[in-house]
């Protein structure tokens, strides 16, 4: 009986033991959380940082070496690498073959698909359903309802940097709806 009722203390002791974890850990989130912003302050800006920019980087994770890149590409290209967010998006190659000082968001303004660069057609087609963008991203058949999103693109230290776009977007005059 005695062995029993030890037995039943056994859970109860392990639910407080349980609570006051589960209670410590939520302390140390709140302190951690609090300080976040104060512990931010030590960390140092990105690599070549523009502004609150991010290096673009290649399908591997690397970041884009843009004298490496314009060897290996021709004018007029646009390649997807991971930009602003994670997002993909695209370094366009200028018929100078220079770096085009603005990268374009992939991600369809219709429902989200990425959307392929057709080299033959020199538009953007989104295999989804059949929007169509120029080779700036200005959307020029729907279902998609805006153009793809603008980002600065920069090259800091032969790193391609992307950077958040706030000004007018250059191909409809207006301001830019993502920012
Ligand atoms: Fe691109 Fe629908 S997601 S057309």
């Amino acid at each position: 009986m005695s062995q029993a009722s030890a037995s039943a203390d056994v859970p109860s002791m392990g639910r407080r033991q349980f609570m006051n974890l589960i209670l410590g850990g939520s302390a140390a989130v709140t302190t951690l959380g609090a300080a976040g912003p104060f512990l931010a302050y030590f960390v140092p800006p990105s690599r070549g940082g523009t502004g609150g920019g991010v290096a673009a980087k290649d399908a591997l994770g690397n970041d884009v070496i843009a004298s490496k890149f314009l060897a290996d590409h021709q004018a007029g290209d646009r390649v997807l690498a991971q930009g602003l967010k994670g997002d993909p998006t695209y370094i366009v190659v200028t018929d100078n073959k220079e770096i085009a000082s603005y990268g374009l968001n992939a991600v369809c303004t219709h429902l989200g698909c990425v959307v392929p660069w057709n080299v033959a057609e020199n538009k953007f087609m989104c295999p989804c359903h059949g929007s169509q963008y120029n080779a700036e991203g200005k959307v020029v058949r729907g279902p998609a309802p805006l153009s793809l999103a603008l980002a600065h693109a920069t090259v800091s230290d032969d790193v391609v940097q992307f950077s958040t776009w706030t000004e007018t977007d250059f191909r409809t005059n207006e301001a830019p709806w993502w920012a």
